[in-house]
């Protein structure tokens, strides 16, 4: 009997085709997802992440609360054209503590995963408020009521817990200490700023906003988008030789 005969029998009998059918899943899933529970984590560690601290945090809160996420994606894929214009191609450790993710697929502005440092406080905050005094053809909208806005503190401590819960390794005392360290990561040369250093040792106390009477929605936004980025050393990585 040649293969194809006996091929003949799983096409004439439904039951044994079916019975062939559920073989076939069960070893393509196996040998797919087994694999899977021997792994320690999909994440390769990658040194240099920390989480947001609460600041940065809240300036998250406000970047989803205010949809940016519609317009700009955070996440850069390891293609020429990406590389050249946006840097080394985003890592899973980069948003390991991004609880939800902003990776996104659609850009109507630019990617912003690698964003911080690329320019100055002052030109944010001036791109927030009017993004047209600075890119005169940009269809971004203004956000001048975030300058104006006092941060709203009371909640940061929950959504430190919150991260805590799903994974996030904030200290007790970053948790404990959260809201004073808002407001002090933002206000350099008070008691709080040195609190905070102590706590993030990593990390920068500046007024964002340019504005020391008072810590705005602008500062946590801009603390946000300083940080994106920058995080991990690329300096080490030879970013042309993922071109070829
Ligand atoms: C309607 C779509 C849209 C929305 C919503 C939007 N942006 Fe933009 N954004 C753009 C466009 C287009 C540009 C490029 C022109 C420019 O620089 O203004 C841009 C540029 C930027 C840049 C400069 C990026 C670079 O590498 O030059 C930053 C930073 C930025 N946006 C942040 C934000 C933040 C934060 C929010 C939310 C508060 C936001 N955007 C909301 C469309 C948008």
């Amino acid at each position: 009997m040649s293969a194809w005969k006996k091929h003949e029998i799983f096409e004439k009998n439904s039951i044994i085709l079916v019975i062939g059918i559920l073989v076939a899943i069960s070893v393509g899933g196996l040998v797919e997802i087994a694999p899977l529970f021997y792994l320690k984590s999909t994440i390769e560690k990658t040194e240099g992440m920390r989480p947001y601290t609460p600041l940065e945090l809240a300036g998250r809160e406000i970047y989803i609360r205010e949809g940016c996420y519609t317009c700009h994606s955070q996440m850069i894929r390891p293609m020429r054209d990406e590389l050249e214009r946006y840097g080394h191609f985003s890592l899973a450790a980069e948003s390991m503590y991004d609880h939800p993710f902003q990776w996104g697929s659609k850009r109507t502005g630019p990617d912003l995963a690698r964003v911080g440092g690329k320019y100055s406080d002052d030109w944010h905050v001036e791109h927030l408020i009017d993004p047209r005094s600075l890119v005169p053809a940009s269809i971004m909208p203004g956000y001048p009521f975030l300058a104006e806005t006092e941060l709203f503190t009371r909640d940061i401590q929950g959504h430190v817990g919150a991260n805590m819960v799903v994974g996030v390794p904030y200290t007790d005392a970053q948790h404990e200490f959260a809201v004073a360290d808002a407001i002090g990561q933002a206000s350099p040369d008070t008691d709080g700023a040195y609190d905070f250093e102590e706590r993030w040792p990593n990390s920068a106390v500046r007024d964002f906003d340019g504005n020391p009477r008072k810590v705005t929605e602008m500062d946590a936004l801009v603390a946000y988008l300083q940080v994106l980025g920058t995080m991990v050393d690329f300096s080490i990585y030879d970013n042309k030789a993922n071109l070829r």
